[in-house]
């Protein structure tokens, strides 16, 4: 006989994208479950319930408290999926918000030199500890992370990860042309140790973390980079292919003249075996309809980042065409390009950046939540709140924001959602559960 469980009931309203299996985003109408006064049941980090709390399950559960169950009160208050980042860079947390230019120059200026810094181990410490701190403070339960060219400051990355209780999908930067000489790698020791790193930590603290390739973008990248990338990434199945794709005009004209046998950006990264289940394309702005007909046969990910198109002025993403094409794509916040971590602001930007085309808060909610999860082949296990998924969760406090009214609580839910959304950030949270871990609570 096993020792009996305790089961965790946070009781609040409870409101999360509903699943629907084989629906592609073309078909989905972006509903929710909507418990005003609900319970969310969580055994040993998985989902085991999600009931009313006034149905005679929540009655039957509610029965247990005091014996086998403990219940967190979270009324006034919304329980909702952890949010998912589908791009952003550890090691620029230094440099948010330095801006005034286009993407290569503001690279130079910037963002080369903080991350050559991460030759030091201490600094590289003290940054990836500070970094999984804000992730959960902002939410964020799930992320894709760029670190630097450095293998030690990646394996002090992912211990610090594995300390904080974080989900997230990272791995090296692959670096081996045009860049600072701080910046270069020998190609052979780049694949080398990348390998080595997707060995040692993907699957690595039961799941939670998970190995993404990373070679930076087109032009700082040889073809036998490339080439060899593309041999590891597919040779190692489950792991990731994480990269920037079609972001600035200047960007693009370089990787065209660099690589003049491929149709398009997106046709440079197909040809090195770079495209596919579990490849993230970080941006993705200036495609045209064949990148995205192979983005969707591909079943490839792509990340769309309005705050930092914003910062950076790099242009809009074809939000609409990409829904249409049925294509699998989240949010990012790719900090510090984008300059905040919250994805109530991501969501805000994304409607924000379309001159001509209205983004409802529920698909946004979606987006920034199952939307991800999904696009990273991970919908099964997180994103939503369902039973037998993994618990990771926030609890959100929308009175904790100025500009929200009072008795916000009693509007309807889609009036709430819209609330986070164009009000929200940061300090709506107040506590963060990865795998029905606490990584965050508010001081109060
Ligand atoms: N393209 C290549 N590197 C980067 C980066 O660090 N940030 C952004 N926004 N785009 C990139
Ligand atoms: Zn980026």
């Amino acid at each position: 006989m096993g020792s009996a469980k305790t089961t965790y009931l946070y009781r609040g309203h409870i409101v999360s994208p509903v699943s629907k299996e084989g629906a592609d985003c073309q078909s989905l109408q972006y509903d929710f479950i909507d418990l005003r006064d609900g319970l969310l049941a969580v055994e040993e980090g998985r989902i085991v319930a999600v009931q009313d709390a006034s149905s005679l399950e929540g009655q039957i559960l509610l029965g247990k408290v005091g014996s086998s169950a403990v219940l967190v009160d979270c009324s006034e208050r919304l329980i909702m999926p952890g949010l998912v980042d589908m791009h952003l860079h550890l090691p620029q947390v230094t440099q948010t918000a330095k801006s005034g230019q286009h993407l290569l120059s503001w690279l130079n200026q910037y963002i080369f030199p903080a991350e050559a810094r991460f030759a030091e181990d201490d600094h590289a410490r003290k940054i990836a500890r500070w970094f999984f701190k804000e992730l959960a403070a902002n939410g964020t339960t799930l992320a894709v992370v760029f670190t630097t060219i450095h293998e030690t400051a990646c394996r002090i990355a992912f211990e610090e990860a594995e300390a904080a209780g974080a989900r997230v999908i990272m791995g090296k930067v692959m670096m081996d042309f045009h860049s600072p000489e701080a910046l270069t790698e020998k190609t052979e020791e780049s694949l080398a140790q990348s390998l080595a790193l997707a060995q040692r930590w993907h699957g690595a603290a039961d799941g939670l973390l998970q190995y993404a390739f990373t070679p930076r973008f087109g032009v700082t990248s040889t073809k036998e980079l490339l080439r060899g990338c593309g041999e590891l990434w597919n040779s190692l199945p489950g792991t990731y292919l994480h990269t920037h794709l079609s972001e600035a005009r200047e960007e693009i004209s370089t990787v065209s003249s660099m690589f003049p046998e491929s149709r398009s950006y997106l046709d440079m990264y197909s040809r090195f075996g770079l495209t596919g289940k579990r490849s993230v394309f970080a941006h993705s702005i200036h495609l045209d309809d064949q990148d995205f007909a192979h983005v969707k046969e591909s079943g490839s990910a792509l990340a769309h980042c309005p705050s930092s198109n914003f910062f950076l002025k790099s242009g809009v993403f074809h939000y609409k065409r990409a829904r249409e094409c049925g294509c699998l794509f989240g949010l990012g916040s790719d900090v510090a390009a984008g300059p905040h971590m919250s994805l109530f602001e991501v969501m805000k930007d994304a409607n924000f950046i379309q001159p001509d085309y209205w983004i409802e808060p529920r698909e946004l909610f979606y987006r920034a939540t199952l939307g991800g999860a999904r696009a990273l082949y991970m919908g099964e296990q997180v994103g939503s709140l369902e039973v037998g998924k993994e618990a990771d969760f926030i609890v959100v406090d929308p009175r904790a924001k100025s500009g929200i009214v009072d008795n916000i609580m009693s509007h309807p839910t889609d009036e709430i959602l819209s609330c986070l959304v164009f009000l929200g950030d940061d300090r709506l949270i107040d506590q963060t559960y990865v795998r029905g871990r606490l990584l965050f609570e508010k001081s109060k």
